[in-house]
C-alpha cells in the first residue's frame, strides 16, 4: 500500500508531467529521455534519433517488438538531406507539396541515423509534422525525433494527451499537449521500389490527393505479418473487445442479447444506448470521421461490453484509411 504522502506525490508528478512547456520538453531530449508530441495525425512517443540509447527506450515503454522501425520527425525540409542519401524526383515533387502534413517518405538512409532506427532496414522513414508547438520544438533541438504512436504496441493511437497519459503516463518524462490530433489517423507512408512509388500504409494523406501529383501509386497490401515487411502487421489498433466488421442492422440481429457498442458512420441505431454509440459523422464528412475514429474507439472500449459492432465507410478519401484501420482493429491474426 502506498502512503498519503506517495499518493499525493504521484498526483503531483501526474499533474506536472502535461502541459504546454517547450523547455522543459527540450530538456528531457536532450538528456535523451522521451517526451510525447503532438502531431496533426496522433501523439507521438519521441526521442533523439541520433541516440541509440534514447531510441531502445521507445521500443522498452512501448513494447514494441525491435523489427519494426520508427518514423524520423524534423522541421524543415532542407533538414531532410541530412537524413537521406538521396530525394529521387517523384519523392522531391510529394516532399513540395504535401510537407509539413500526414505524409512519410521511404528514403534511402543516411549512415548517420543508428540503425536501431530503422530496424536494420537501409530506408528510413521521414516525416515533417504539421502542429505548431511541435514544429518549434523540433526547431529548438539539434536532433530529430524517432517516434511512433504513443500507444503500447498493437492498441489504438492517441489522439489527446489525456489518452497518451492513461496509458503510458507513468513510463514517460513529459507529455507536451498540443490538444486533439486534426487528422486522428496516422500519415500516409510512401515509398518507391525500381523507381515506381508503393503505398505501405493507408493513412492521413489521400491516394486521390498524392495521385493527382505523381500519377498512380501501387498499394501493398497490408495482409502479412513478415518482420521483414514492417507497417503491415494485420492485427493491430485493437481495442480489447472483440470487433466485428458487417451490416449493422443484420449484426444487431444476429446478437439480440450481447451487450454491444456500434461504430457507425452517420446513423444513430435508437435500439441502442446512446453512450455505447460512437456515430463518426452525422454530416457524412471524411475527415470529421477520421478525427473521431481513435477516440471513438477507445471510448467504447473503456465501456464492459461483449462486442463491438462496426460498419465500413465508403472507399475513398479519407474513407480508404479508416477502413483499413477498421478491419485491422477486427482482424484476429
Ligand atoms: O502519423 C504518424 O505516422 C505517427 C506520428 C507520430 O508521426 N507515427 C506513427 O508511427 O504512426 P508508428 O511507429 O506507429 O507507425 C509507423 C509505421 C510502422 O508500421 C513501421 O513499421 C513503419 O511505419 N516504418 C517506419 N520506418 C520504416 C522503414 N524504415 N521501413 C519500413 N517501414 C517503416
Ligand atoms: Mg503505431
Amino acid at each position: 500500500m502506498k502512503t498519503f504522502a506517495e499518493l499525493l506525490w504521484q498526483e503531483i508528478n501526474r499533474e506536472n508531467m502535461i502541459g504546454k512547456d517547450l523547455q522543459t520538453a527540450r530538456q528531457f531530449l536532450d538528456q535523451g529521455d522521451l517526451v510525447a508530441i503532438p502531431t496533426e495525425t496522433v501523439y507521438g512517443l519521441a526521442g533523439n534519433a541520433l541516440d541509440p540509447k534514447a531510441v531502445s527506450e521507445i521500443f522498452r515503454v512501448k513494447n514494441r517488438p525491435s523489427f519494426d522501425p520508427l518514423i524520423v520527425h524534423t522541421s524543415q525540409l532542407s533538414r531532410i538531406s541530412d537524413l537521406v542519401l538521396e530525394i529521387p524526383a517523384q519523392a522531391e515533387l510529394l516532399a513540395n507539396h504535401f510537407m509539413p502534413g500526414p505524409l512519410t517518405l521511404l528514403l534511402p538512409k543516411h549512415p548517420r541515423l543508428p540503425d536501431i532506427v530503422t530496424a536494420g532496414s537501409d530506408r528510413v522513414a521521414i516525416r515533417i509534422p504539421k502542429h505548431p508547438l511541435t514544429m518549434e520544438l523540433l526547431d529548438l533541438l539539434d536532433f530529430p525525433l524517432a517516434a511512433p504512436s504513443a500507444n503500447p504496441f498493437g492498441y489504438i493511437s492517441p489522439t489527446s494527451a489525456q489518452h497518451v497519459a492513461d496509458q503510458l503516463g507513468e513510463r514517460i518524462s513529459y507529455i507536451l499537449d498540443g490538444g486533439d490530433c486534426q487528422v486522428g489517423i496516422e500519415s500516409t507512408i510512401i515509398g518507391f521500389e525500381s523507381g515506381s512509388p508503393v503505398v505501405y500504409r493507408k493513412g492521413g494523406l489521400s491516394i486521390e490527393d498524392i495521385e493527382q501529383v505523381i500519377g498512380s501509386v501501387r498499394m501493398q497490401p497490408h495482409s502479412t505479418s513478415n518482420p521483414a515487411a514492417p507497417g503491415m502487421l494485420k492485427s493491430h489498433y485493437a481495442p480489447r473487445v472483440p470487433l466485428l466488421l458487417g451490416n449493422l442492422p443484420d449484426l444487431l440481429r444476429q446478437y439480440p442479447n450481447k451487450r454491444v457498442g456500434l461504430i457507425s458512420f452517420q446513423e444513430a441505431y435508437p435500439a441502442i444506448p446512446k453512450g455505447q454509440q460512437v456515430v463518426l459523422s452525422p454530416s457524412g464528412d471524411l475527415a470529421e470521421a477520421a478525427r473521431a475514429l481513435f477516440a471513438g474507439m477507445r471510448r467504447l472500449d473503456q465501456l464492459e461490453l461483449d462486442l463491438i459492432l462496426a460498419e465500413l465507410l465508403p472507399e475513398s478519401g479519407l474513407g480508404r484509411a479508416i477502413n483499413d484501420r477498421l478491419k485491422r482493429a477486427a482482424a484476429t491474426d
